[in-house]
C-alpha cells in the first residue's frame, strides 16, 4: 500500500555534508520525494514535532540540537514508505544501528543520529501537517 512518511535529515546531516548520501539512499531504494525544505526551526516547532518526548530527560539536549542549524524536511512516498524508511535508518542508537542502514554506517550516537522518521501512519499524518500544512 502506498504510503507517506515524514523524514528528517538532522542539523548533523546538513553539517557533516552528508544529505547528499542520505537522500541518494532513499531515492536508490525507490521512494518518491513529493516534498522538500530547507530550514532553521525555532524551540516551539521541536516541541510539537516531538510532542510525545518533550517531558522526557533526553529532550532539552534533542531540543537544542534540532535547532541548532538549518535541516532537510521532507516527504517521501512508496509502498510501505512508513516501515521502508524506518529500515534504511537503522535502531535509534548509531552505535547499536545494523551496517548497511543509514546510523548503523554513518553515526556514533544516540542523539545526533542523522534522520528522523515517522514510526506509524498516525505520526506521518500528524507530522506532515505539521512540515507541510499545504501539501496536498
Ligand atoms: P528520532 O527518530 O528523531 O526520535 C526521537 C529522537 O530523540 C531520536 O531520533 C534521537 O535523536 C533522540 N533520542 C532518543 N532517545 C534518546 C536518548 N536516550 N538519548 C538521547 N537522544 C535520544
Amino acid at each position: 500500500m502506498s504510503q507517506r512518511t515524514l523524514v528528517l535529515l538532522k542539523p548533523d546531516t546538513v553539517r557533516r555534508g552528508l544529505v547528499g548520501e542520505v537522500l541518494g539512499r532513499f531515492e536508490a531504494k525507490g521512494l518518491s520525494i513529493v516534498a522538500l525544505e530547507f530550514r532553521t526551526i525555532d524551540g516551539e516547532t521541536a516541541d510539537q514535532h516531538y510532542a510525545e518526548h518533550v517531558e522526557r530527560d533526553f529532550y532539552p539536549p534533542l531540543r537544542a540540537f534540532v535547532t541548532s542549524g538549518p535541516l532537510v524536511a521532507l516527504v517521501l512516498e512508496g509502498d510501505e514508505a512508513i516501515e521502508v524508511v524506518r529500515a534504511l535508518n537503522g535502531a535509534t542508537d548509531g552505535r547499536k544501528a545494523a551496517p548497511g542502514t543509514i546510523r548503523g554506517d554513518l553515526s556514533l550516537s544516540n542523539r545526533e543520529n542523522l534522520v528522523h522518521g515517522s514510526d506509524s501512519p498516525e505520526s506521518a499524518d500528524r507530522e506532515i501537517k505539521i512540515w507541510f500544512p499545504d501539501l496536498p
